[in-house]
């Protein structure tokens, strides 16, 4: 929130177990999300719905163990936070046994009961919306969202109302700069931008996607490989580091109109 209002911008990298998190910290990340995204860049699985709470658990320690200084985020994995009971359980289990300090769930409407509820039992939460990869055969792919007016509604909407109810932070993804621009200006909360443009106060990429190493056949535009100019993998975060923090990522051609 500090930062937000400062006007500094946030960083955010994915990690999914103790060195990652090592070289991570080094390079002065600000926040480190162990993403269901291990799904697929670790255990290589199509999509992350197969993710468990017991595999989320098991990495956020991992991270745990090796984190100094960031915010530690862990996503809540697909059907794990279906009713305000099981949300709470989930929660519980990430934060007690796996040490995260936030959890990370997506959904706009749907999800407001139970992220007040999260909110009034003291627990951070980081709400997502835009393209939501746990609903991805609901939206028929990977895509771009809130392009036409009436969506771009229900977000700006959906935004409003997630922080209303005790969100602390947002996550963006796929969303045109315009419109990441827009959430971002209205919020009192961080937004965090991932192949939503530069105008979100932070912006976040799965580490395997920006060290090249992630073996998708198909990577997403937002995604820029940092390996290439970099001589090592503490060279690629903190190049990547620097990018965000000056503004310099992501450019138009990692974003959407
Ligand atoms: O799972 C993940 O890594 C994420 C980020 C891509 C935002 O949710």
């Amino acid at each position: 929130m500090k930062m937000k209002q400062a006007g500094q911008k946030i960083v955010v990298l994915t990690s999914y177990d103790a060195s990652f998190t090592r070289v991570i910290e080094a390079a002065g990340v600000d926040v480190i999300l162990v993403g269901d995204s291990l799904g697929m860049v670790v255990q290589g699985q199509e999509s992350t719905l197969p993710v468990r709470v017991e595999d989320m658990v098991y990495h956020t320690q991992n991270v745990a163990r090796a984190r100094r200084r960031c915010l530690l985020v862990a996503d809540m994995p697909f059907m794990s936070y279906s009713s305000v009971e099981q949300a709470l359980s989930t929660a519980g289990c990430l934060m007690k046994e796996g040490g995260a300090h936030m959890v990370k769930l997506e959904g706009g409407a749907t999800q407001l009961k139970t992220v007040e509820q999260l909110a009034d039992h003291g627990i951070p939460v980081c709400a997502h919306l835009g393209l939501l990869p746990q609903s991805v055969h609901k939206l028929g792919g990977y895509r771009v969202q809130g392009r036409d007016q009436e969506s771009a509604a229900v977000m700006k909407e959906d935004a409003l109302s997630l922080q209303n109810v005790g969100a602390q932070m947002l996550v963006l993804e796929c969303v045109p700069t315009g419109l990441a621009a827009e959430i971002s200006a209205l919020l009192d909360i961080p937004v965090i931008g991932i192949g939503a443009g530069v105008d979100c106060d932070g912006q976040v990429l799965v580490i395997y996607d920006m060290l090249g190493i992630s073996g998708e056949e198909y990577l997403p535009r937002f995604v820029k490989n940092f390996m290439p100019t970099a001589d090592s993998i503490q060279g690629a975060v903190a190049n990547y580091v620097e990018a965000v923090r000056t503004g310099h990522f992501p450019g138009d051609e990692q974003s959407f109109s």
